[in-house]
């Protein structure tokens, strides 16, 4: 956070046979895993790409979430199902060992393309679609301390209290 490039808004992808579209999507996994993240976006390794991928089976960072299958988003939209938010607790590769608590729509459908030109359409609630929109986000330029409403609920995971207790188990 504070790279100037996590700020700007990508473009769509047009052609993907382009060999940097594979390569950036190889590069996007590689990061993904050895960060131990639950989503990626282009932008966080510094390509201003539409391409974001998540998905896990369990994760550490975020044990009481159920899996979510593992998926690569090209040109990804989300349209929200309603009104309805919830609040709940957002981490980012970009914004290492902080939290913070970030209102997102409750259930919205999402739609793009997977690397073979397949359209993916799917219908997510809670935590599926927080990652949605938390990644989505990342395209335009967002990241989650920008959408908090309560900077107090923002802060280090070695100190908040809702993680601190769990690290130190
Ligand atoms: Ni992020």
């Amino acid at each position: 956070m504070g790279n100037p490039q996590l700020f700007e808004k990508s473009l769509g992808v047009e052609n993907l046979q382009d060999p940097l579209i594979k390569q950036i999507i190889e590069e996007m996994q590689q990061a993904m895993q050895q960060l131990g993240g639950v989503g990626i976006a282009a932008p966080q390794i510094g390509y201003q790409k539409r391409i974001i991928m998540f998905g896990f089976e369990k994760n550490e960072r975020y044990p009481n979430e159920k899996p979510v299958p593992f998926t690569i988003l090209i040109n990804p939209v989300f349209t929200p199902l309603s009104d309805v938010t919830n609040d709940g607790w957002e981490g980012c590769l970009s914004v290492p060992g902080l939290r913070g608590i970030v209102p997102r729509f409750t259930e919205i459908k999402y739609e793009g393309l997977d690397p073979q030109g397949n359209k993916i359409e799917r219908e997510a609630a809670n935590f599926h679609a927080r990652m949605i929109q938390h990644e989505v986000d990342h395209l335009d330029g967002i990241l989650f301390p920008h959408r908090m409403k309560d900077l107090k609920r923002f802060g280090f995971e070695d100190a908040l209290p809702e993680f601190a207790k769990r690290s130190k188990m």
